[in-house]
């Protein structure tokens, strides 16, 4: 269900669905105000008005009575900088005699059934949403108007964007604008936020939010490893299960910011947009600029609830294409198995391994075009290295098909290397100040996906490769971050906007590709989950979760990951002991239920295993292959912290509720350890469960009673998996 429910008596806006209210009022002088957002109510009458009252220090309207309303205290939907709220505002535009102040006030509105989509950047789509669109007005400027869009999806979730359209004579310049801004009445939350670092990526923090200004960003040109676009508002009593939860993530996949401002009577606002810093946008008259958008999510079931509602939005709503509802076929990379060292022959090999093994995609890695032998050389270059495959790909993937092994590839199509082809014919088409040094990272620089030029190069590039040879997943990755970011040709004007105009060029060459090619799998990377975002989801159905392939870093890792990505979207693979990030040695087993917990696959080489450890292979494979629909688009609940203790439990329920599949990890081994019990989710009450060791449970016993884990098995890193079915006609 979803309603917009619009009291023209009261200027009161109910948003509504199954599981959320949100009520927006217009007030004195123009101004839009937040009333409420939680847990769904019958009606909204406005009976809790905003108190009126002189609070000192906090400008009046010129033209009101009085001094008991103040915009710097009322909570808003959206504030103007520089009229009198002190707090942080979502948007400031430069005009034309040097000001940036701004005042937009309640002007119109419109609904709309569905959703619309927004043009040229990722978002979520439903006919079967509403949208209601604010629209403000500036006080000075003419023709000034400044969209807000909010649409309800029956999913459970709120997606909210802001567009502003200039009609005025004047050429004017953004120079912030936030996708959200929200108003809350206490600041008497927790925060959960996911930073990082390459390989060790989204760790679960939770942190009391104090008095002033706490930041999430990334500066990075990219949503990055060290912090996800993402943040949620806890109740200290929340958990995973209980209690209230609002979950934000921007869908975009550049540099971004998330403000939570507890300010001077606690009450908290929170804006959401790209990264001011690195943004100012040229608006001619008769030009709009739209910005990306944020989901919002709102659950009093705690986290569990709250991912619950983003991995629905996210699979039904946000993933695109073949693979939407489409499963994941298991895959071998080469990387960890061979690095740049591999010839024809080798690969070969390879794919004769997966083949026997059941493995259904091989997926060639770094090191096949140019004269690329290690890191220092040749991207850009997207030809064959034929040096290393005189015969080109089309034997090899012909190899695989007759063993029933899809062919992919990894491109790196954003970055070009200093020793290449591409460098020495076009330096000017890299990210540089001219006469400034570079920055170097990984040994190459940034090409300007700004530029159009630029695009269409690589583009052409990749649609030779792709329409040349049969193949059926591409790995897009990105190996550094963006610095000096300049784009040679473009009016100085205008280079405030280059960040953000080189993440519309990413999207819009992702959706020329991902249209043209309509039967490749594409997976994202950035070293690994360095750009795991809804922005690139929209395009590429799976992210490489991070190039830390340890099972028990995995276990932190995963877990965070799934606070809103869906388990379908993360790549997940079993590689070598000891571990190549860690050292560590984990049992083949472990690794399995770790890496089965995602879209699985292996990064090892499989020339180079034990007979018994094949065995074991192989039956991994054909156990996933057997629940592969049960974990991709099953129902994830977490129901042990890796971050809160020495054990890590999550598990898979059938849509229907007629199975599931538990996994339970151990870390440590200890000594007389007291017993673990095991309480299971999301299974109905009343039906009988059955697992063949255990025996039969009901529902609601394994739910709120549970079951003992091994007492048998020892040892450190170790892991238990436990497969239930509903026993049909048995009480
Ligand atoms: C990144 C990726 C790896 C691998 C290498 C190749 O680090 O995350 O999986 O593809 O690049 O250079």
């Amino acid at each position: 269900m979803v309603e917009i429910l619009v009291n023209q008596q009261s200027n009161i806006f109910h948003l509504k669905n199954d599981t959320m209210s949100y009520v927006i009022k217009v007030e004195e002088q123009g101004l839009v105000s937040h009333q409420y957002v939680g847990s769904p109510l019958v009606s909204y009458e406005g009976g809790r008005n905003y108190p009126r009252v002189d609070r000192s220090f906090s400008p009046n309207f010129y033209a009101a009575e009085n001094r008991l309303y103040s915009r710097d205290t009322l909570p808003q939907e959206f504030s103007s900088y520089g009229s009198g709220d002190f707090r942080t505002t979502g948007v400031k535009v430069k005009q034309a005699n040097g000001s940036n102040v701004v005042d937009f006030r309640f002007d119109s509105y419109e609904l709309l059934d569905g959703k619309p989509p927004l043009e040229g950047l990722p978002h979520f789509y439903s006919d079967q949403a509403k949208t209601l669109i604010i629209k403000l007005k500036d006080r000075l400027i003419n023709g000034l108007t400044l969209c807000l869009l909010y649409s309800i999806f029956p999913e459970g979730a709120i997606v909210r964007s802001t567009k502003i359209l200039n009609n005025s004579q004047e050429c004017l310049t953004i120079e912030k604008i936030d996708s959200l801004q929200l108003d809350f009445v206490d600041a008497d939350y927790e925060l959960v936020s996911l930073p990082g670092a390459w390989a060790n990526e989204r760790q679960l923090k939770r942190e009391p939010l104090e008095s002033g200004i706490k930041m999430l960003r990334s500066e990075r040109g990219s949503s990055s490893h060290q912090q996800n676009p993402f943040g949620a508002l806890l109740r200290k009593e929340t958990n995973e299960f209980q209690g209230e939860v609002f979950g934000f993530s921007l869908v975009y996949s550049g540099s971004f910011q998330f403000t939570f401002e507890k300010e001077q009577y606690d009450q908290l606002r929170l804006n959401i947009g790209m990264n001011e810093q690195q943004f100012s946008w040229e608006l001619q008259p008769n030009a709009s600029f739209q910005t990306p958008e944020v989901i919002m999510v709102y659950s009093d079931q705690g986290l569990n609830g709250m991912s619950a509602v983003f991995h629905q939005m996210t699979k039904d709503c946000l993933l695109r294409g073949k693979y939407k509802k489409k499963e994941r076929p298991i895959l071998v990379n080469n990387w960890e198995a061979t690095y740049f060292d591999f010839d024809e022959g080798a690969i070969n090999q390879l794919i004769d391994e997966a083949g026997d093994l059941g493995i259904e995609l091989f997926v060639l890695d770094d090191g096949w075009f140019g004269k690329r032998e290690d890191d220092r050389t040749s991207l850009g270059d997207w030809e064959i290295n034929e040096q290393k495959l005189p015969n080109g790909l089309t034997k090899m993937i012909a190899h695989g098909a007759e063993r029933k092994v899809a062919f992919g590839l990894w491109f790196e199509p954003e970055m070009v290397s200093e020793d290449s082809h591409l460098f020495r014919n076009h330096p000017e088409w890299v990210l540089q100040v001219p006469g400034r040094e570079k920055s170097r990272s990984r040994d190459q620089f940034v090409l300007d996906f700004s530029r159009k030029d630029v695009r269409e190069h690589i583009y052409q590039k990749m649609q030779v490769i792709l329409s040349q040879n049969e193949i059926s997943y591409v790995k897009w990755d990105m190996n550094r971050h963006l610095s000096e970011v300049y784009s040679v040709g473009r009016l100085s004007a205008n280079q405030g906007e280059t960040h953000h105009r080189y993440v519309l060029g990413l999207y819009d060459f992702l959706e020329k590709l991902t249209t043209e090619f309509p039967k490749v799998l594409f997976e994202s990377c950035s070293g690994g989950g360095g750009r795991f975002d809804l922005g690139m989801l929209y395009y590429m159905p799976q992210t490489w979760t991070s190039d830390n392939t340890d099972a028990v870093a995995r276990l932190k890792i995963q877990y965070a990951t799934s606070l809103l990505y869906p388990t379908v979207t993360m790549g997940a693979h079993i590689s070598d002991v000891p571990n190549h990030q860690t050292q560590r040695i984990t049992s083949l087993e472990m690794r399995g239920h770790v890496a089965m917990s995602g879209t699985f696959g292996y990064e090892l080489d499989l020339t180079a295993i034990s007979k018994e450890e094949k065995q074991e292979i192989s039956q991994q494979i054909t156990f996933y292959k057997q629940h592969r629909q049960l974990i991709q688009y099953g129902q994830f609940y977490r129901l042990l912290s890796p971050f809160e203790g020495n054990d890590c439990a999550w598990m898979f329920v059938s849509p229907d509720q007629s199975q599931c599949l538990v996994f339970y990890y151990n870390v440590l081994e200890r000594a007389s350890a007291p017993f673990r019990i095991l309480k299971l989710a999301g299974l109905s009450e009343s039906a009988v469960y059955t697992n063949q060791e255990l025996g039969s449970f009901s529902g609601s016993e394994l739910m709120c009673s549970g079951f003992y884990t091994s007492v048998i098995k020892k040892g450190d890193f170790r892991s238990e998996c436990y497969y239930f079915e509903r026993s049909e006609g048995k009480r």
